[in-house]
């Protein structure tokens, strides 16, 4: 069964559409699959795309990403102290300009990058027109993508550490509901609820590219381990989110704009560059 039509949506400058197979998508409800995606991933007005890709690259690859980013990039590249931060934030944009040019039908070298007041990167001039939303986020070697058509978006991935998770920290960031949440779990759920809700609520602010200006404790999420995902926030209404497991001992989250989208999560591969 066809569930789009083939060719480029009239609302979505460059972002091409084409037929899906029913059946080839299987989704769980809280946790869904990750999968390895078609050759030629197209993006359906009712879909969110997150990719997962793995940061840690052979000199080879690594050399032929880092080919593709920007003049700011590299400046940026260059500053980082040490040179596994450096290799992970180039293969994490040189990846980032593969999905978008892979998108856009653009060489990844040519797609513009711009920043919002708040540092979200967007499509820049010239791609303006383009439907195409996206965020990104990476941690501990592992990033995650996520791209939309007209929905804005925020992801947000953390590996889970124990060391992290601590009452202190929840304290200082997490509103009061979602700190008795947390105090109500199990304490071998305890880790895994913390990062739930610190993923959830960072996807959120991302989602509004608004950075540290939206007070944490102004809006709440759910935390509790196989139960459904909430958002309770002033403009809740506005958003879904969802939240997935990138690799054992990572936790994910991400909120798109608008209801009843569907999450698909896919594999990147080099040679998807
Ligand atoms: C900007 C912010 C959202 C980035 O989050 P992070 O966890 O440090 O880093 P992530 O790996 O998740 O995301 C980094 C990416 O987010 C993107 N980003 C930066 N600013 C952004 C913004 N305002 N909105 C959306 N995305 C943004 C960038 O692409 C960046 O990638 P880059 O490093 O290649 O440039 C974060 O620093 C922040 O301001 N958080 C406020 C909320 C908070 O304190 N939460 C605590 C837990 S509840």
């Amino acid at each position: 069964m066809v569930l789009a039509r083939p060719g480029p949506c009239e609302n979505c400058n460059r972002v091409h559409f084409l037929p899906f197979k029913a059946g080839s998508r299987i989704r769980m409800p809280l946790m869904p699959d990750w999968s390895e995606p078609p050759s030629d991933p197209m993006l359906h007005k009712n879909e969110v795309h997150v990719w997962r890709a793995h940061l840690d690259c052979g000199p080879d690859l690594l050399s032929r990403l880092s080919q593709t980013l920007g003049a700011d990039e590299t400046a940026r590249a260059s500053r980082f102290a040490f040179a596994r931060d450096r290799d992970h934030f180039v293969a994490g944009r040189g990846i980032l300009r593969a999905l978008l040019g892979s998108y856009l039908d653009q060489h990844p070298a040519e797609v513009a990058i711009a920043y919002e007041p708040e540092k979200k990167p967007v499509l820049s001039a010239g791609l303006e027109k383009s439907a195409l939303r996206f965020n990104l986020s990476h941690s501990h070697g592992l990033a995650v993508y996520a791209f939309s058509c007209e929905r804005e978006l925020g992801v947000d991935v953390e590996a889970i550490r124990a060391e992290v998770a601590g009452e202190d920290i929840a304290e200082r960031h997490f509103a009061p509901q979602e700190l008795a949440e947390l105090r109500g779990l199990p304490s071998e759920l305890r880790d895994q609820g913390f990062f739930l809700c610190w993923t959830r609520k960072e996807a959120y602010v991302k989602a509004r590219g608004a950075g540290l200006g939206i007070p944490l404790d102004s809006f709440t999420v759910s935390l509790t381990p196989g139960a459904p995902e909430t958002l309770s926030a002033a403009d809740g209404q506005r958003w879904t989110l969802r939240s997935f497991e990138p690799a054992p001992g990572y936790v994910g989250a991400v909120v798109g704009e608008g209801r009843g989208w569907n999450l698909l999560l896919w594999d990147w591969r080099p040679g998807q560059q």
